[in-house]
């Protein structure tokens, strides 16, 4: 299947393996690549001394010894809040790493130096203020990410803002990011014009995902009722399973965080420690044996039923977007 994104990534199938925080791993990756998707994880994953070098290494060994068109990318945090955004930056232009997800902040560094040689930058948008933001930049496409996705979902529905993207940016590639989850949704999402999908809570319940088999279950047996917006992980709405956990915490800021989210003086340091209490809390939940439950995944846990390989889940969405095609064929003729 060729697309605008499978010809600029070099890649067989329009798919992006997005990247999620502590899920995201090298198992997840290479067998993301060696299926002929680009599979991607947050630099943010890999924070201690000298293991981003490392697995960059890894990765582009394993990218050069592919036997089929698969590849890998990175994603960054790119806002004042996360302390690690240069020297990752830094580490990742490198190593050469072959295209990037920016995600919140101002993506004009990583742009510039990931062009620098002839890696490519696809910006998260959730409007059009920020797209003309990443436009102007001179990024190579949007990831349109809309309602009901996991991780920080974007407030309008893909419909509208895939269209709306196309009719402000005719020239820029739109990758579809939210509540996909079956080769049905893919083709919908080629229907609107999107070059390809981004696809994150669908690889939580794969074997090779670096979480709790409880985390897993839970997407397995969550419905799209049982996703809830919480505030408490970064301060920005989040999704999450709606556990008694989830529950016990609450999901909005109480007044004085607000202030103190809201205050110019306070502000920054306020939003740092909002993201690394939350990003404890998550890290917690992840582990097996842990009675605390904060679980990211979005709406498409509805469309999950089974905890598969990363090559499974792949084939099977092969198979359903052509069907799909197919009877779409029938249905239209
Ligand atoms: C558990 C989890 C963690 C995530 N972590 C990140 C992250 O670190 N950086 C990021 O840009 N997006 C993150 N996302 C968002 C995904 O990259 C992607 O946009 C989203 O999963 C797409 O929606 P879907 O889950 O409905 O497929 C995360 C999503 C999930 C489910």
């Amino acid at each position: 299947m060729q697309t605008q994104l499978t010809s600029s990534l070099n890649i067989e199938f329009p798919l992006i393996m997005a990247p999620m925080f502590l899920v995201s791993n090298k198992a997840m990756v290479v067998a993301g690549m060696q299926n002929g998707i680009a599979a991607t994880f947050p630099s943010l994953n890999y924070r201690n001394e000298g293991e981003l070098e490392m697995l960059l290494d890894e990765l582009n060994e394993e990218k050069s010894k592919l036997s089929v068109k698969g590849t890998y990318g990175i994603n960054l945090i790119v806002q004042k809040t996360n302390p690690l955004y240069e020297k990752h930056l830094k580490i990742c232009v490198e190593k050469k790493v072959p295209f990037y997800i920016t995600s919140l902040g101002n993506p004009k560094q990583v742009i510039e130096q990931a062009h620098s040689y002839g890696g490519k930058v696809f910006c998260d948008v959730t409007n059009i203020e920020h797209a003309q933001k990443c436009y102007d930049l001179g990024c190579d496409g949007f990831i349109a990410v809309g309602q009901g996705a996991g991780g920080h979902a974007g407030p309008n529905t893909l419909q509208v803002l895939i269209s709306s993207l196309h009719h402000h940016f005719p020239d820029k590639m739109v990758i579809a990011a939210g509540g996909i989850a079956n080769g049905e949704g893919i083709l919908s999402m080629l229907a609107l014009g999107a070059a390809g999908v981004s696809m994150g809570t669908r690889f939580i319940a794969t074997q090779e995902a670096g979480v709790s088999d409880a985390y897993k279950k839970a997407i397995v047996d969550s419905k799209m009722n049982d996703i809830v917006l919480t505030e408490k992980i970064s301060g920005t709405p989040c999704t999450i399973i709606n556990t008694p956990f989830a529950k016990k915490i609450g999901y909005k800021q109480n007044w004085f965080e607000r202030m103190l989210s809201n205050n110019s003086t306070t502000k920054k340091y306020f939003k740092m420690w909002v993201q690394l209490s939350g990003m404890k809390k998550l890290e917690q939940s992840v582990k097996p044996g842990n009675y605390q439950t904060l679980w990211c995944a979005g709406q498409s846990v509805e469309l999950i039923g089974d905890i598969k390989s990363v090559k499974e889940i792949i084939d099977r969405l092969k198979t359903e977007t052509t069907k799909a095609f197919e009877n779409l064929k029938s249905v239209v003729a």
